[in-house]
Parts: C-alpha cells; sequence; structure tokens
C-alpha cells in the first residue's frame, strides 16, 4: 500500500520585475494531501487545472521533493529510500511523450530497461512477454515511427511495465488522445489493475474518465482534498440524497398520488418526479423496503425498482459551485 500523509509542497519562484529587479515568491501548489492507494485498485486523482495533480504525482514519483509530510510504499518511507521506491514504481505517459520515434519498440523497451540496471536475460524474456501482452510482438523490429497512435500507447504501457512495477501513476493519460485510443487505454488500465493486481494513481480532470475507471477517487481543489471516497460516496456528499427508479404495472398519477402519501404516512419526506410509465423518487432515505411494500399493499406488480447511481459530473459541478459560494462569503 502507499501512503500519502500531509504532503505540501511549496514552490518557491523568482520573477523578474525590471531588468534589475526581481523578487521571490511562494506558490503552494500542494496545502495538504493524505491518501492511500492499495494493490489492485485504480484511484483517482481529481481536479481543474491548477490543483495540484501533477506536483502531487511528482512528489510520489521522487522527482520532486515534498517541502513537509511523508509518504511510504509498503511501509518502507520513500523519502529516506528513494531507490527502492522507484524500483517500485513507473509511470505510463498518454500519447508520444517518453518513447523514440527513430528507434525500434523492442530497442525502446531496451533502453528503458538499462536505465533500471536490469540484467540482460532477464530484460530480452520481459521484453518479448510485455510486447505480447500489448499485442506488438509482431511489430517489435520496425521503429515507432511507423506506429500508428494506439500502437505507439500500447507501448507506452509496455514501457511502464519494464521495470515489473507494482505501483503505476498516470497523470493525465488520455489528453490528446481520440476517443478509440482512449477507449484501448481505459481497457488496459483496467486490465492492469484488476488482472494484474497493480496499484494505479490516475490523474485527471475529466469526470467521465475518473468515474469510468475510479474505485476510489480524491477531489482537490487549490492544493487540498475537498472530499474523497467511492463516485456515490461523493455524490452522497454533495446531494446528501438518494434517488430510486420504481415503475409498477399500470402506473398512472393516482398511483404517485397514493404512492406520496403513503411514504408521508410513514414521515419520510420525498419528491417525485414521473416520467413515462416510472417514478423518480428522491429523499433522504433508504426506500427500497418502503416501496416494496407499498407494492404488497396495493396489490401491484412491479416492473423496476432500483437506486439511480447518481452521476460524479453533477457532484463535482455542485461541489465547485459550493466552494465558490464558500470564497465569496469569506471575501
Ligand atoms: N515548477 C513550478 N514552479 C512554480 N509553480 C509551479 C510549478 N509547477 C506547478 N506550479 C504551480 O502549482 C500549482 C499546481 O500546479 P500543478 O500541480 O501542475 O496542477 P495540476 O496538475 O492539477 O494542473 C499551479 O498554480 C502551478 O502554476
Ligand atoms: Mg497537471
Amino acid at each position: 500500500m502507499i501512503e500519502v500523509q500531509n504532503l505540501q509542497k511549496i514552490y518557491n519562484v523568482k520573477r523578474r520585475q525590471s531588468f534589475f529587479k526581481s523578487y521571490k515568491e511562494s506558490i503552494e501548489a500542494v496545502k495538504d494531501i493524505s491518501m492511500k492507494i492499495e494493490a489492485g485498485q485504480i484511484v483517482g486523482l481529481l481536479g481543474i487545472n491548477g490543483a495540484g495533480k501533477t506536483t502531487t504525482i511528482k512528489m510520489l514519483t521522487t522527482l520532486i521533493e515534498p517541502t513537509s509530510g511523508t509518504y511510504s510504499f509498503d511501509g518502507i518511507n520513500a523519502i529516506e529510500n528513494p531507490s527502492f521506491v522507484k524500483n517500485k514504481i513507473n509511470m505510463i505517459a498518454g500519447g508520444e511523450r517518453m518513447i523514440y520515434w527513430r528507434l525500434t519498440a523492442y530497442e525502446n523497451l531496451w533502453y528503458y530497461g538499462q536505465l533500471y540496471g536490469i540484467d540482460n536475460n532477464t530484460l530480452k524474456n520481459r521484453i518479448e512477454s510485455l510486447l505480447q501482452m500489448v499485442g506488438l510482438e509482431d511489430k517489435a523490429n520496425l521503429p515507432v515511427e511507423t506506429f500508428s497512435k494506439g500502437m505507439k500507447q500500447r507501448l507506452q504501457i509496455a514501457r511502464g511495465m519494464i521495470n515489473d512495477p507494482k505501483y503505476i501513476f498516470l497523470d493525465e493519460p488520455t489528453i490528446g488522445l481520440d476517443a478509440v485510443v482512449t477507449k484501448e487505454l481505459h481497457d488496459e488500465i483496467r486490465k492492469l489493475s484488476k488482472v494484474r493486481e497493480k496499484g494505479i494513481l490516475l490523474t485527471s480532470h475529466y469526470l467521465a474518465e475518473v468515474e469510468e475507471l475510479c474505485d476510489y477517487i480524491y477531489l482537490v481543489n487549490k492544493g487540498e482534498l475537498v472530499v474523497e471516497g467511492t463516485k456515490k460516496d461523493l455524490t452522497e456528499y454533495v446531494y446528501n440524497r438518494k434517488q430510486y427508479c420504481f415503475s409498477v404495472q399500470g402506473m398512472d398519477e393516482n398511483i404517485i398520488m397514493r404512492l406520496h402519501n403513503y411514504l408521508i404516512s410513514l414521515d419520510i419526506d420525498v419528491e417525485i418526479v414521473q416520467q413515462d410509465d416510472r417514478a423518480i423518487i428522491t429523499s433522504k432515505f433508504e426506500l427500497s423496503s418502503a416501496l416494496a411494500q407499498f407494492a404488497i399493499k396495493e396489490n401491484l406488480i412491479i416492473k423496476e425498482l432500483y437506486e439511480i447511481e447518481p452521476s460524479l459530473e453533477q457532484a463535482v459541478i455542485k461541489l465547485s459551485q459550493q466552494i465558490c459560494r464558500e470564497a465569496e462569503s469569506i471575501a
């Protein structure tokens, strides 16, 4: 498990005011971030541009040192043991960064493998199995410049696996990728976590991406965690309510009215909207059993009864509006 505690990063920058004068400025890119990433889990760090996502990933991959805070990989302090960490992690970039066009797929992987000091025999076998894993075994000896975007992306995945990492980081992996390659990459990311048990931390400002892939989400804003949880937790945090879809045979306004009265008689506050032959019911309460009981009492045949998974997109929009309002009320 990766455990991150109260990570903070202040960048000290020198700004030039005029030809002769410059002044120092401190930018607190990450204020206070704590998180956990377990093997087999895809964790999302979600936030708008400038939220501090890249800075967080740079600290976790030991590219930059935190100003304060700690993080450990499988119980080993990462700041004191950077070389231990480097062997446990890798990054997968989206698109065409970090691969050499003139080199073949095999040569690219050989180059990166050498950087990790992997012995020649192990490396040879590993490259073969990785090329097979990403379906490039026939293309091993072709220069990357002849590859399609999708093939380059698959090579990126092989490159990110060259040191057999336990944890993989992806910083905005699908920026600039078309829909087809994005979908391929999403499928590969899912496989890395669910089949190969990798712990994955993925940053994104695309809600849909995080919503689709991540088992657990940290929403960050201005270097701080706003809320964390599963997609469902986050939405409930925002709405503090549940939504059900309920439909019975012969559903009409009359039944909806009786349903409304029944729930009110149970002291359950609800809002019901009719959509064709369905009732969309919103409430703070858990309603599954009350709705089933209503159907039994009224001798109605249930066609549909389920809790609607709220959309994270709506949740995040609402959250950022809340944050803006809070900021305004302080100002
Ligand atoms: N090397 C740097 N020097 C100074 N400021 C930086 C540097 N990198 C990022 N920042 C600032 O830190 C904040 C967070 O940036 P970043 O971590 O890149 O956010 P994100 O990846 O979520 O868009 C921004 O205000 C950005 O301008
Ligand atoms: Mg970034």
